[in-house]
């Protein structure tokens, strides 16, 4: 059974994009990290990312469509403005777990308030990487 990994806008540069606040792994090697850990527990992942919202909007969509188990948001800034992605939490019949690198409520006031946050199962966020292994330990016990 597959679950997916959905990551929003900029974080194709982490590695290089503030490292200081979102570490030097890349999502490459979160990506791998997180296959081998499914793995481990009997799932697959699919894992993508898009700096568009529509895109992320489809993807939440087709996760539901496809029988999936479960999706890991990441939606980077777009967690902070997107009613959107609310929606479409809202309108899929799967648990979505949002997940952050950071601890948003703990930087800028603008990272406050997550539209995903209040759709979504549950959040995990500050971390580093490891908040995406937590939320996939959470997805596979749900
Ligand atoms: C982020 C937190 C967001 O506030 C920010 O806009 C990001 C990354 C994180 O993983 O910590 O792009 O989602």
């Amino acid at each position: 059974m597959t679950i997916f990994v959905i990551n929003g806008p900029n974080l194709n540069l982490l590695g290089m994009r503030e490292p200081e606040i979102y570490g030097d792994e890349t999502l490459d090697d979160i990506a791998a990290m997180l296959d081998d850990h499914a793995r481990d527990l009997g799932y697959e992942i699919d894992f993508r990312q898009s700096n568009h919202e529509g895109h992320l909007v489809d993807w939440l969509h087709e996760a539901a469509a496809s029988g999936a188990k479960s999706v890991l948001l990441n939606a980077g800034a777009l967690t902070h403005v997107s009613i959107a992605l609310y929606d479409a939490i809202k309108a899929i019949n799967i648990p979505v777990i949002e997940v952050h690198l950071s601890n948003p409520i703990a930087r800028e006031d603008f990272r406050e308030k997550s539209f995903v946050g209040k759709a979504a199962k549950g959040t995990i966020s500050g971390f580093g990487s490891l908040s995406y292994k937590l939320a996939l330990d959470a997805a596979a016990s749900l």
